[in-house]
């Protein structure tokens, strides 16, 4: 879990350095999984930003995330091959089902569902990585199952 403490020693490393904002937050995330919140105004004072300016550049790059992952990872492919056999109304319709926008973790903490752009499955799209085994050949039925299955 987040270790406010241990976040501050972190963050006390890049202290000064010119450009320290993602090595800071790349090292958060490394070691928390996540980003919190509360290392917003940490970040801002230790490199003199504002927390307008730390809060949009974590919300600019979709890597940090916000809270902690879900149980498992759902990883949708969006590259052009899976596009074009239909992934975009794919992954609506699966996030939709869900409630779940991109980048977001279901409320139980069980799934979180991201973006990747080229699985090298591209002869099997629609693709996806269900924590991290690839699954192939998508449609919503054969999601939900594999997806459901994982959860159960
Ligand atoms: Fe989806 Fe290549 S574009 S696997």
């Amino acid at each position: 879990g987040w270790d406010a403490r241990r976040a501050r020693e972190i963050i006390a490393e890049f202290s000064g350095v010119e450009g320290a904002m993602l090595p800071i937050l790349h090292a958060l995330q490394g070691e928390f999984g996540y980003v919190a919140e509360d290392a917003t105004p940490v970040i801002a004072e230790a490199l003199n930003l504002s927390r307008a300016e730390v809060h949009g550049v974590i919300s600019f790059y979709h890597d940090f995330r916000h809270a902690p992952a879900g149980r498992h990872s759902l990883k949708l492919c969006r590259g052009e091959a899976c596009q074009s056999m239909g992934s975009e109304a794919l992954a609506q319709k699966f996030l939709a089902g869900r409630s779940l926008g991109w980048h977001e973790t279901s409320a139980d903490g069980s799934l979180t569902v991201d973006p990747v752009y080229c699985l090298g499955l591209c002869s099997s799209s629609p693709a996806a990585l269900l924590d991290g085994e690839p699954i192939a050949r998508l449609d919503l039925a054969s999601l939900d199952e594999a997806v459901d299955e994982a959860l159960a």
